[in-house]
């Protein structure tokens, strides 16, 4: 708990912490990977350069501030940052050069503001969420039974094309040993070695059923346009990632994990590559409980663009209490509407929950995953047809900003 001496401070500050926070966050990373260049192998750099990382790590650092009597806000937070920790490896010894860095940059952002007893009760502040995390990814690195940054060197067995922009990869451990299983919704961190010399880890769901000696995964290709330079590791993957060539992975992490038992309706809505952990929940469920109700809708630009097509006729031929409803934003010429597609435009959340085989759903348990804004709207669609908020989970394929608690 944070002391008594301190609390006032913390208080004080959360407001003028919050207005100067991309300042100090942006001046904590120049300062850190000036300071200590290995860290930028660890930290995803195409984050640091599109900005979505620099209101993350240490606006989490404000957010639990702010919120350090919420424990219900917080655990959900601290439970989805212990998981991409133990994906990328992060060890105790990583969070006193943090530590330095981020306190570093409130007294060079705030001047003559940063008096030392404020510095002192964020130095407290932020070594109480240290000490969570540090214990946490501890506790999760032992469940999981691999060593903080350990890799599987894994060979790449299959690869298939979903579509236009994503193929998929079928990975086998490179010693011939089946690779440890995982819950469906879990990703694994890709390990790409640069020609340029630089490494850099990414996380991309299993996209396959568990069970199988095997990995998949399907990884979109990122082109860039006028604004945005095209995406590095998913081109590395899709030049790289041929059948034979070998790769190094992380052992499965992460916290979006639906539960597969039971018979509660289940609605998994897609957008995108917002698919991959859907169609491994789908798969799964196929093969262990197929009676299970579902509601599968995706959302996918056109034809082209919408993968994982053989899986989703695959399951349906297995769950008799599966509906999928598919919408193309922008169908093309050779897109037919009742083969291809259920519907022309975003996704119709509020139109599938009023209808009569959808009302069944509203008692059900909703997972998303999709770009941010595609979340925001089927999440605000989904309370206002009155699910529960405590009934809707979401994946994230970026940093996660925090903003509902900032
Ligand atoms: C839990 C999780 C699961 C995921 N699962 C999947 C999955 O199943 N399949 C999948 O394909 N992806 C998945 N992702 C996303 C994946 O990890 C990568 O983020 C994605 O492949 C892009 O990485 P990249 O290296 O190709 O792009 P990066 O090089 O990291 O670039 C990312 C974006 O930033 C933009 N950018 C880069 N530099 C700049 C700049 N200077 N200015 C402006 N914009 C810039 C790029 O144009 C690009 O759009 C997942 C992510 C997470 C966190
Ligand atoms: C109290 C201390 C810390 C807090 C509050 C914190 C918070 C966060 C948050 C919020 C994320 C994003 C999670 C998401 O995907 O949504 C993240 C990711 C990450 N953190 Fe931490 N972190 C802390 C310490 C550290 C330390 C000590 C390191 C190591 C130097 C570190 C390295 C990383 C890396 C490499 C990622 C992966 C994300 C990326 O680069 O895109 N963090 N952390």
């Amino acid at each position: 708990m944070l002391s008594a001496v301190s609390r006032p401070y913390i208080d004080a500050s959360v407001p003028v912490l919050r207005e100067h926070g991309l300042a100090i966050t942006t001046h904590f990373y120049r300062e850190m990977f000036a300071a200590r260049p290995e860290l930028t192998q660890l930290f995803n750099m195409g984050n640091q350069a599109n900005g979505s990382q620099q209101q993350s790590l240490a606006s989490a650092v404000f957010a639990y501030a702010a919120n350090i009597d919420r424990a219900d806000a917080l655990a959900p937070v601290v439970e989805r940052i212990v998981h991409k920790h133990a994906a990328v490896g992060i060890t105790p010894a990583h969070y006193p050069i943090v530590g330095r860095h981020l306190l570093g940059a409130i007294g060079a952002v705030l001047g003559e503001a940063a008096t030392p007893p404020l510095l002192a009760a964020w130095d407290e502040a932020y070594w109480l969420l240290a000490g969570e995390l540090i214990a946490a990814e501890a506790r999760l690195y032992q469940r999981t039974g691999v060593t903080a940054g350990q890799l599987f060197p894994v060979r790449v067995v299959a690869r298939e094309a979903q579509g236009d922009a994503v193929v998929s990869l079928t990975l086998a451990a490179a010693d011939g040993q089946p690779l440890p299983d995982f819950l469906p919704g879990q990703y694994i961190s890709v390990e790409a070695k640069l020609a340029d010399g630089r490494r850099q880890l990414r996380q991309y769901s299993l996209s396959g059923e568990r069970g199988l000696p095997t990995w998949r995964i399907s990884v979109k290709r990122e082109d860039g346009d006028a604004a945005a330079p095209a995406g590095t590791v998913s081109h590395w993957l899709h030049q790289h990632a041929q059948p034979g060539a070998a790769l190094a992975v992380s052992a499965p992490f992460g916290d979006f994990v639906p539960k597969l038992t039971g018979s509660k309706p289940l609605a998994l809505l897609s957008a995108g590559i917002g698919i991959t952990p859907m169609v491994s929940v789908l798969r799964t469920l196929a093969l262990e409980n197929p009676q299970r109700p579902v509601l599968f809708a995706h959302a996918a630009r056109n034809g082209r663009l919408h993968a994982h097509r053989a899986d989703l006729a695959w399951a349906r031929e297995h769950m008799p209490n599966l509906q999928i409803h598919i919408s193309y934003e922008a169908p093309e010429a050779g897109d037919v509407a009742g083969r291809d597609y259920d519907h022309a435009g975003t996704m119709p959340v509020d139109a599938l929950l009023a209808a009569e085989n959808g009302q069944r759903f509203l008692d059900g348990n909703f997972y998303l995953c999709g770009p941010i804004g595609f979340m925001q709207a089927q999440r605000h669609a989904l309370i206002s047809a009155g699910v529960p908020v405590a009934h809707i989970d979401r994946e994230v394929f970026g940093p996660d900003l925090l903003d509902h608690l900032l």
